[in-house]
């Protein structure tokens, strides 16, 4: 297969931008791209761009890309306008591969941003419905539910504490089943997000930046137990791109910098029961991944992971194969997913931390991870770091993700 390379990323710092638009994200991220491979817009043959919730939100359900890139002089070439749920950006950038291995382009742009901050909390919130089968949401939510039956919960764990996402209450009830199934508790999740907390103290485009201890993490507000506030990611504002090219057109670029695409692969979801972890979409995906870039979990330098809640790290650093099933929990609170650690994983501070402006977060994933090979991540650099991982999921569909993108990116 012909070899695909990142040759400049680019990112807004992610946030509450009540005064920017899209187009002005947009700009940003493209611009810091374009600067950082140092080329001019008019070298990009083919652009992909990602967004969850411009429709829903401002209804713009068509032709958001068009819109927020032709102002910057991508006219006239292919855009392609990509939603797939939070995993929409590493979608974005698995697309753009593609175009690239096609050879019908030799340097493609992948961007992703998303404008979720407004006044109406309760319109932001409605949108992340629209990532669940609306004409089958009740029974989604109640099988979910339904697998920690039998488990005692705190008496107040199920009162409502305000509005959010459903998403919280599709992580909190994957993390009762986990608690429940392998014995994780809520101080293991509480470490993830202490971890992912002190990461962004050192992430300059951090949403959040302030550390906090496992003990303030757990008497921190309730959301939806056993998550905590510090445990979910925020809503936010943000973008992200990343410029791609082939071997044949590094050549342009500072090969010095470019870091090489291992693996880049797209999956949906299987029927199965949350028993078969083996079956898990981000198992299936991670396991194409390394048979791709011949490469295998303990290879791994340093991984960014969709903690979109702090349980949904402990699951996938599982999926990714960093410890055994159910020893996810027993990672996070032995240090060893710290930077420092034998496996750093969210470097960057994480969905947690960093923050999820959702069709943005995913080439988030791929900024950060592209400074890391490089060696530019300053004080959260992971020393060393030779071989990338980055997980991105979207969606829910009966127990699981409906979509999982995994990246595998090397140091050139
Ligand atoms: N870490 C630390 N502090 C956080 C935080 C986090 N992850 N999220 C919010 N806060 C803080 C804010 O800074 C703010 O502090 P302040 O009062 O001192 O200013 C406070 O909590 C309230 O923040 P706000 O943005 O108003 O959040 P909220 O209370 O309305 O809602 C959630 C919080 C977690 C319920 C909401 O952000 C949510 O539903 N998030 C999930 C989004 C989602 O589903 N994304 C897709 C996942 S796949």
């Amino acid at each position: 297969m012909s070899a695909v390379y990142v040759v400049g990323v680019g990112m807004t710092a992610f946030g509450q931008f009540i005064q920017k638009s899209m187009q002005d994200m947009t700009r940003e991220a493209v611009h810091a791209a374009l600067g950082d491979a140092g080329i001019p817009v008019s070298k990009i043959e083919a652009a992909y761009f990602s967004n969850a919730t411009q429709g829903a939100l401002e209804g713009q359900y068509m032709i958001p890309g068009q819109v927020a890139l032709r102002p910057l002089g991508l006219e006239g070439i292919p855009i392609v306008n990509l939603e797939n749920a939070c995993a929409s950006a590493s979608t974005a950038f698995a697309m753009a591969c593609k175009e690239i291995r096609s050879g019908d382009s030799s340097v493609v742009l992948a961007v992703g941003a998303e404008k979720m901050v407004s006044p109406d909390k309760l319109k932001t919130m409605a949108a992340f419905d629209g990532a669940i089968d609306v004409h089958n949401r009740d029974e989604t939510i109640a099988n979910l539910l339904a697998m920690s039956d039998g488990m005692t919960l705190p008496s107040d764990a199920l009162e409502d504490t305000g509005p959010r996402s459903v998403f919280m209450d599709v992580y909190a009830a994957m993390a009762r089943f986990h608690m429940m199934e392998y014995g994780t508790t809520q101080a293991q999740i509480a470490a993830v997000a202490a971890k992912n907390h002190d990461h962004s103290v050192h992430n300059e485009r951090a949403q959040f930046r302030k550390s906090f201890s496992v003990e303030e993490v757990l008497a921190a507000r309730k959301v939806c137990w056993p998550l905590t506030l510090p445990m979910c990611s925020p809503v936010s504002d943000g973008a992200s791109a990343a410029i791609l090219c082939s071997e044949e057109a590094l050549k342009y670029f500072d090969r010095s910098r470019a870091v090489k695409v291992g693996a880049s692969v797209l999956v949906s979801g299987t029927t199965h029961s949350p028993k078969q972890p083996e079956q898990h979409i981000t198992r299936v995906a991670a396991l194409k991944a390394y048979d791709m870039a011949g490469v295998a979990p303990e290879d791994v330098s340093v991984a960014e992971v969709h903690d979109a809640t702090a349980f949904g790290e402990i699951l996938q650093t599982e999926n990714l194969g960093f410890c055994g099933f159910g020893e996810g929990g027993a990672l996070a609170a032995s240090g060893a997913t710290r930077i420092g650690g034998r496996i750093p994983v969210n470097p960057s501070g994480g969905l947690e931390s960093k923050g999820h402006p959702i069709g943005a977060t995913g080439l988030g994933q791929i900024f950060e991870l592209t400074q890391q090979l490089r060696g530019e991540a300053g004080a959260r650099q992971v020393e060393g770091a030779r071989i990338a991982v980055a997980e991105n999921g979207g969606g829910v569909y009966e127990y699981e993700e409906a979509a999982a993108c995994i990246t595998i990116l090397e140091k050139t």
